[in-house]
């Protein structure tokens, strides 16, 4: 066994705590929900019990309504903000009464997560009986998205806080915080105590990010009123790729199990509206790229970021605009001097190379656009961003988030030992 994997597993064990795993120590010390999908992929490589186990963990926090909140708080750590007592989930009355919880959700990775886990097992019958009832939580996850978070009925559902994103503090999101009036929130940090503030959100956008969250609780985190007053609502292609993409599997798994007809329907009624919708309301002709849509300001977001080209994975654009995304790839993001793929447009004056979502590769991303680019067979540069991941992990570590310049980058960023680099790069090692 390769001796990359052999380290990658031991970040996983030593993340993994009793029933699910943290994403890092001291810096994320709970369960985040799309991280454990990620992690569930890369466990059922060598654990397929804890794989198991860390997806019935997540699902086992869902709400009476189907949602899936983004953190939950298994412990007691100080180590963390904002913790359960800020986020108070217990307002919202179909909230967990056996889980403290955030309010917000996470890009749903669940539906994909469990199908990579069928697809990886060597005893098909007995995976299947063991992730059947979680295909009805997912589902029923789908069902609220669906329900509650398609406010004109297009098949894209909206996300109300940019933690719910998980692409945190894109410069995607900066034309919507400057619309904002946000106060000052006087809190301590504890983010920054364990990474370099200069690779952190800053203090401003904490108290955007602390200002949404205070309008949600103000009406109990009821959907209506957040679609009516929350002033962050977009319609994020990377979220909405994680839901199509999911709900691909839901019908691949479901129709596995059978006596599933009414559920399978409902899902195909879904894709065919989404992928529509999709197509036609975020894709930029002239950037050449998927873009955001700010819904409270009525408006589209047009920057490029390695979100646009995500759609790829869940098979959405057709094979003449696949290409057109992989062309602004290359040409903005993929020059001899770069790792693929920087999270934000290389080439716009509000791209920091070390900031957290504002430039960072990030390995779950590249992952995503990997199996992208493979289903379109653009099999040069997809090797091309599996070389590129596991040469940053190589040479510095398994870290959160990495330079994209190569001549720039002396260290990775952000927590080291971090769970999703782990588990996807023993996913991209073993995948030929
Ligand atoms: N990633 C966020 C943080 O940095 C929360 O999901 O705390």
């Amino acid at each position: 066994m390769k001796e990359l994997q052999k380290q990658a597993m031991k970040v996983l064990e030593n993340n993994w705590k009793d029933g699910f795993s943290i994403p890092c120590e001291a810096l994320y010390p709970f369960q985040w929900n799309w991280d454990s999908g990620f992690i569930a992929i890369g466990l059922a490589h060598f654990d397929m019990e804890k794989a198991v186990k860390e997806m019935e963990t997540l699902l086992d926090a869902q709400w009476e309504n189907g949602f899936i909140p983004h953190i939950i708080f298994h412990t007691e750590s100080d180590t963390y903000f904002p913790g359960a007592d800020f986020h108070c989930s217990h307002l919202h009355p179909s909230a967990s009464k056996k889980y403290k919880s955030t309010g917000m959700t996470q890009p749903p990775v669940a539906g994909f997560a469990l199908h990579e886990l069928y697809k990886k097992s060597k005893n098909k019958q007995s995976i299947l009986a063991k992730i059947a009832p979680m295909l009805n939580k997912v589902y029923k996850n789908h069902e609220y998205f669906y329900s509650n978070r398609d406010l004109h009925n297009e098949g894209l559902v909206y996300i109300y806080h940019n933690w719910e994103s998980g692409t945190d503090n894109s410069p995607l999101w900066d034309d919507i915080f400057n619309k904002m009036r946000s106060p000052e929130f006087t809190f301590e940090r504890r983010d920054t105590t364990h990474v370099d503030a200069s690779q952190r959100p800053s203090k401003k956008e904490y108290d955007h990010y602390l200002n949404i969250i205070e309008i949600a609780k103000t009406h109990n985190y009821n959907d209506q009123k957040i679609a009516e007053l929350s002033p962050f609502l977009v319609q994020d292609p990377l979220f909405n790729t994680m839901l199509i993409k999911s709900n691909e599997s839901l019908i691949a798994l479901f129709q596995l199990i059978g006596n599933n007809e009414e559920k399978i329907q409902q899902l195909e009624a879904w894709q065919q509206k989404s992928i529509q919708s999709f197509n036609e309301k975020l894709f930029n002709k002239e950037l050449g790229a998927y873009i955001h849509y700010d819904l409270r300001n009525d408006t589209p977001l047009n920057y490029v970021s390695s979100s646009s080209f995500s759609p790829l994975y869940a098979g959405i654009p057709t094979k003449e605009n696949a290409e057109i995304l992989v062309k602004t790839m290359l040409d903005k993001f993929g020059n001899d001097h770069q790792y693929l793929c920087a999270s934000f447009d290389p080439t716009s004056e509000r791209y920091n190379p070390r900031k957290y979502w504002r430039g960072p590769v990030w390995i779950n991303v590249n992952w995503i656009l990997y199996n992208g680019l493979k289903k379109y067979r653009f099999t040069e540069i997809a090797e091309r961003i599996k070389n590129d991941s596991i040469t940053l992990v190589e040479k510095y570590g398994f870290y959160e988030y990495f330079d994209a310049r190569k001549d720039k980058g002396e260290t990775g960023y952000g927590g080291n030992n971090f769970s999703w680099t782990a588990a996807l790069i023993i996913d991209m090692l073993n995948d030929n």
